[in-house]
């Protein structure tokens, strides 16, 4: 008897104490630990925001991309790529650079990112690219997004180890537009590309 109140009693601190600092939903998306809304809660080196009840990922040249998706088993979430602007062929975070993680953050971009380019000037033919005309990213033009890319030179690759793992770059002059699918597979139909780029982290001590 004595046995099964005390289990009772310490079962709900148990349960809480693994986690001893877990945010609080944002909308109806769970924050597991170590990811942090507030000063009050997760580990700090892990912050995302909360705003009007969507959650985001800020990169380190101060733009905001929506979390879709958090994975805590694996240390992975995903994030929207940022919309290519209606009847341009440039992506909203053009003018930043592109997405960009800091080089101590604990996040990286994971290595499952298929990220293609587009609006490429030349001399990225340079580059151990797949820009040639059976590339995947051909196939982008097709949906409405990448109307205004269409004829544009694009370039694929796979954003494997030999990449740098904290950024994506595009730059006037340069590429103006990307997007990024996790896990694709080149015979895949185009429904069913997963827009995202999958971020990892290394999880706290
Ligand atoms: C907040 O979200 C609601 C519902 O998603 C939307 O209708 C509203 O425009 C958003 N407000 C701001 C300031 O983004
Ligand atoms: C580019 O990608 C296509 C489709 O996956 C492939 O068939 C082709 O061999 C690739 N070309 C280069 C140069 O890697
Ligand atoms: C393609 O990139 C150039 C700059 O490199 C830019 O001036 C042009 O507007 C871009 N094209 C589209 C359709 O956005
Ligand atoms: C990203 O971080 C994870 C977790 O620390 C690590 O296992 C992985 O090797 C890193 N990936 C790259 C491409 O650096």
């Amino acid at each position: 008897m004595i046995g099964l109140v005390l289990f009772l009693f310490l079962f709900p601190f148990a349960s809480v104490s693994s986690y001893p600092n877990n945010c609080p939903k944002c909308g109806t998306m769970d924050v597991p630990y170590p990811l942090s809304t507030s000063d009050n809660c997760g580990n700090p080196n892990y912050k995302v925001y909360c705003k009007n009840d969507t959650l985001e990922f800020l990169s380190s040249v101060g733009f905001y991309y929506k979390i879709l998706n958090i994975n805590p088993y694996t240390s992975s979430l995903i994030i929207s790529p940022p919309f290519i602007q209606k009847d341009t062929c440039q992506s909203s975070d053009l003018s930043l650079g592109g997405f960009k993680i800091g080089e101590n953050s604990p996040f990286n971009i994971s290595s499952r990112n298929t990220v293609m380019l587009f609006n490429c000037s030349e001399n990225i033919l340079l580059s151990p690219l797949n820009c040639s005309s059976s590339s995947p990213c051909r196939r982008f033009e097709e949906v409405s997004q990448g109307r205004n890319c269409k004829n544009t030179l694009c370039c694929s690759y796979l954003k494997d180890a030999s990449m740098t793992s904290h950024r994506i770059r595009i730059r006037d002059g340069g590429c103006t537009a990307y997007i990024s699918l996790v896990d694709f597979k080149a015979e895949e139909s185009i429904n069913a590309w997963r827009y995202g780029i999958e971020l990892q982290w290394i999880p706290p001590n």
